[in-house]
């Protein structure tokens, strides 16, 4: 999925960094992604530590690594429930009636068949569920795959806080469900669904991983759509986006993230602390260390790297720009 700071082309840069710091052998250690987007970061460690727990408040992203992280033994017959899903008869339901051309809302965030079978298959998982037909393990790993296979299809630039007037080659595209594969190991993992500082004052661990977001974009906004095929409630969508009431993270605010961030490190119950953050962040690094200093030891790693711009004109969506991604690195 393109995510917003996604850290899928740094994550060797991530555990190499962690090993460099907290050792080669982390199979004792419980590794915490507070802020786990997609996963990525969390995923990379599955095999190598005791526990990674993960947390994300955004409900799409809770889904995604309930999916990705805490299944970790095989599931039964689920490629049967994927083909099952595709062959399925597209039907007219909120997805569509809300946010495809052919429905009332005037928008376009996915082709009309598409929209309708987008609806039949989230439909179909929950009437699945609800005669417990499948478990919670196939559940998560169902509605992942319906979340990244939708996101392949959706007729945006990149994010979901505009749709494109015309629908773009790959949204023409008719939407096939693929199964989001998840890693098996034997250990068991754990996921939650909170705030980051409501969450930490109730956990510990050995390596707490932090990638808060930088900028004042607001996640719950920009992927809005995705919040909404995954909880699949109904509510009235508001102006030309169709937008749900969402998130505000203290994070995303230059009045508010200092005091969020600084709460953050001083409750961590955790021995290392790695956070992400780029040279054009809210915070500057001399800020960063100065909060981080004040509760241990304080270094910092740097590499530099491409990012992807993410533009509303879809002929300059990929804009390259060179950033300098930041490791600050707190012993506590
Ligand atoms: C930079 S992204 C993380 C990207 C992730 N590392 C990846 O590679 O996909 C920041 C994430 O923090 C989440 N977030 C923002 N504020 C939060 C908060 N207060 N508590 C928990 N999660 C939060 C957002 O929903 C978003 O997914």
């Amino acid at each position: 999925m393109n995510y917003i700071g996604s850290k899928h082309k740094l994550s060797e840069f991530i555990t190499s960094t962690i090993h460099k710091v907290v050792g080669n052998d982390l199979s004792d250690k419980v590794l915490c992604d507070l802020f786990a987007g997609t996963g990525i970061v969390g995923r990379s460690f599955k095999q190598k530590v005791k526990k990674v727990i993960s947390n994300d408040f955004e409900y799409y992203s809770y889904v995604l690594n309930k999916n990705y992280i805490e299944n970790h033994l095989p599931i039964p017959d689920k490629e049967n429930y994927i083909d099952k899903l595709n062959q399925i008869k597209p039907q007219e339901g909120f997805i569509y009636s809300n946010y495809c051309r052919g429905g009332h809302g005037d928008r376009q965030y996915f082709s009309d068949k598409n929209g309708k079978k987008i609806d039949a298959i989230r439909t179909q998982i929950e009437v699945w569920k609800n005669t417990a037909e499948i478990d919670a393990n196939l559940y998560y790993f169902l509605i992942a795959s319906l979340l990244e296979s939708a996101d392949k299809v959706a007729n945006t630039a990149s994010v979901y806080g505009a749709y494109l007037k015309h629908l773009k080659k790959s949204a023409q595209k008719e939407l096939v469900l693929a199964p989001a594969e998840f890693e098996l190991n034997e250990h068991n993992h754990k996921v939650y669904n909170e705030d980051s500082n409501l969450l930490i004052k109730k956990i510990k661990g050995d390596i707490l991983y932090l990638d808060p977001p930088y900028n004042a974009r607001q996640y719950g906004a920009n992927y809005h759509i995705l919040n909404t095929i995954a909880l699949y409630d109904t509510f009235i969508p508001k102006g030309k986006t169709g937008l749900r009431t969402y998130n505000k993270s203290d994070y995303c605010s230059k009045n508010s993230v200092k005091r969020a961030f600084e709460d953050l490190i001083k409750e961590a119950d955790f021995t290392y602390i790695f956070l992400s953050y780029n040279n054009e962040g809210l915070m500057t690094p001399k800020e960063i260390k100065q909060i981080m200093s004040k509760y241990g030891a304080y270094s910092l790693v740097s590499t530099d790297y491409r990012r992807f711009k993410a533009d509303k004109d879809i002929n300059r969506k990929h804009q390259a720009s060179r950033t300098e991604e930041y490791l600050h690195i707190l012993k506590k």
